[in-house]
């Protein structure tokens, strides 16, 4: 069979021409060609699109439209249900992103397998291992079950054949990196077959009423593609974050169109696979020790979930040059900030030191309602003091010096005291009066570490 015509479109521009170029002809873009598939996808659509417009379904009362979340299947993983936004929807495509290793195909295997023990048909693509090897996981994670089906091939069109003859409820597709399409030439990974396998596998889940969980891997920019070139094709982006030598894992959703993008789930890998954590509020607490100078513990809300979690800072003298500051899971700007305001408002000077500042359990936490707490980790390293016991803080700090409260205060202080904690000390709210007992306000950053430093 003849390779199908394909054209280099732009990703800036949409322009399309019939060569590859560095740059495009149509905006001057570099770099922004991207072999594409041309002719046969618009032949084979016209025609059913003049079809459904001449035909009565093309316009239904919204009401008699089947609500997707009546069908919403349940993962079996609460964790990985609360980020979906309640299950996986039949019909769509799901993309599963992550770092190599990270255990993307851990995660779905197991939801597989949960799946198919509800009794729901289940297929697993696998292009990356062979079926002996998913057999091996599938052991040490439970996932031998009835219903599970296997299909081990790098090739799309077979993939395509398999999820149509079995019409599973979830097929897992492991992963877009893999597959290629014969119809074009490029290899597998790169930008032109990962968007044709995506955008194929995503009619496939419609037309079928299957849900597709597309497995990417993140990689550096350049010839391999990665999601980041999915986000469009799909339904829903989720992310399974981690350190790899750690065992956390987060899943957060980059994109949702079924659901809130704000939710994170947390898991935690475990011999026998990923499983959800007792109590993830508790989770991200380093231990309930006395405390240490250095750390400061703030109730971040993740989604609609808060979350306690301790952030340390170390502030060590610097040796010759530029003093060395380093960030993991915060802001590295947003802690540049925090020593300045610091030196210009309370009179802590962090000049002459390194700066370490890091979120116990591999969390990333973006709100600014950190940064009291990230400010006073640092006082208190700085002054070699702890933070008073049992003092959780939230609040935003402006340039100025001045507090503000943190979003949802109140909800913060009833985590706070449900997990032993006395007071939250946050930044005046606008306009609030009447504060509920446990709640302090500082007025600004030198009230703050007044009221936050022990002695
Ligand atoms: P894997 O799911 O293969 O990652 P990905 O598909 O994202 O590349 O997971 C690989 C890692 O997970 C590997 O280093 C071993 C670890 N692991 C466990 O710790 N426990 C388990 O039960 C399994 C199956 C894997
Ligand atoms: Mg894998």
């Amino acid at each position: 069979m003849p390779a199908v015509r394909t054209q280099y479109v732009c990703q800036q521009c949409g322009g399309a021409s019939p060569k590859w170029a560095g740059q495009c002809p149509t905006c001057g873009a570099w770099n922004s060609l991207v072999e594409t598939a041309a002719a046969p996808r618009t032949a084979s659509r016209a025609p059913s699109a003049a079809r459904a417009v001449a035909g009565a379904t093309a316009i239904i009362p919204i009401g008699a439209v089947e609500s997707a979340e009546a069908s919403r299947v349940p993962s079996g993983l609460g964790e990985v249900d609360r980020v979906l936004g309640g299950g996986f929807v039949p019909g769509s495509i799901v993309l599963f992103g992550g770092d190599p290793g990270i255990g993307k195909s851990t995660l779905l295997l197991q939801l597989a397998a949960r799946l198919a023990e509800r009794g729901l048909p289940v297929l697993y693509v696998t292009g990356e291992e062979s079926a002996a090897q998913v057999r091996g996981r599938a052991e040490r994670v439970g996932a031998v079950v009835d219903g599970l089906q296997l299909a081990a091939t790098t090739d799309l069109d077979i993939a395509l054949a398999a999820i149509e003859s079995s019409t599973p409820a979830l097929a897992v597709v492991d992963s877009v990196q893999t597959l290629t399409s014969g119809e074009l030439s490029g290899p597998a990974g790169s930008v032109g077959q990962v968007r044709e396998v995506a955008s194929r596998l995503a009619e496939a889940a419609k037309g079928g009423g299957t849900c597709v969980a597309l497995v990417g891997h993140v990689t550096k920019e350049g010839t391999v593609a990665g999601p980041r070139t999915l986000e469009h094709l799909v339904d829903a982006v989720i992310y399974l974050e981690g350190e790899r030598l750690g065992t956390t894992r987060l899943l957060r959703a980059a994109k949702n169109r079924f659901g809130s993008t704000d939710e994170v789930g947390v898991l935690e890998m475990r011999g026998d696979g990923l499983s959800e954590v007792a109590d993830a509020s508790r989770f991200f607490l380093e231990s309930d020790e006395t405390p240490t100078a250095g750390a400061a513990i703030t109730i971040a809300l993740e989604g609609t979930r808060p979350l306690a979690v301790e952030i340390q800072a170390l502030c060590a003298p610097a040796g010759y040059g530029s003093p060395r500051r380093a960030t993991t899971g915060v802001d590295a700007n947003r802690v540049l900030m925090l020593i300045a305001v610091l030196a210009r408002h309370a009179g802590l000077n962090l000049t002459g030191h390194d700066v370490y500042v890091n979120v116990a359990g591999g969390l990333r936490i973006d709100e600014p309602a950190a940064d009291l707490a990230i400010a006073m980790a640092l006082a208190s390293s700085l002054r070699e003091r702890p933070v008073r016991a049992a003092t959780v803080l939230a609040g935003e700090v402006a340039l100025s010096g001045r507090l503000r409260a943190a979003a949802r205060a109140e909800r913060r202080l009833l985590e706070a005291s449900r997990l032993g904690f006395e007071r939250l000390v946050t930044g005046p709210a606008r306009g609030g009066e009447g504060q509920p007992p446990g709640l302090v306000v500082a007025r600004d950053i030198r009230d703050a570490v007044g009221i936050a430093l022990e002695g």
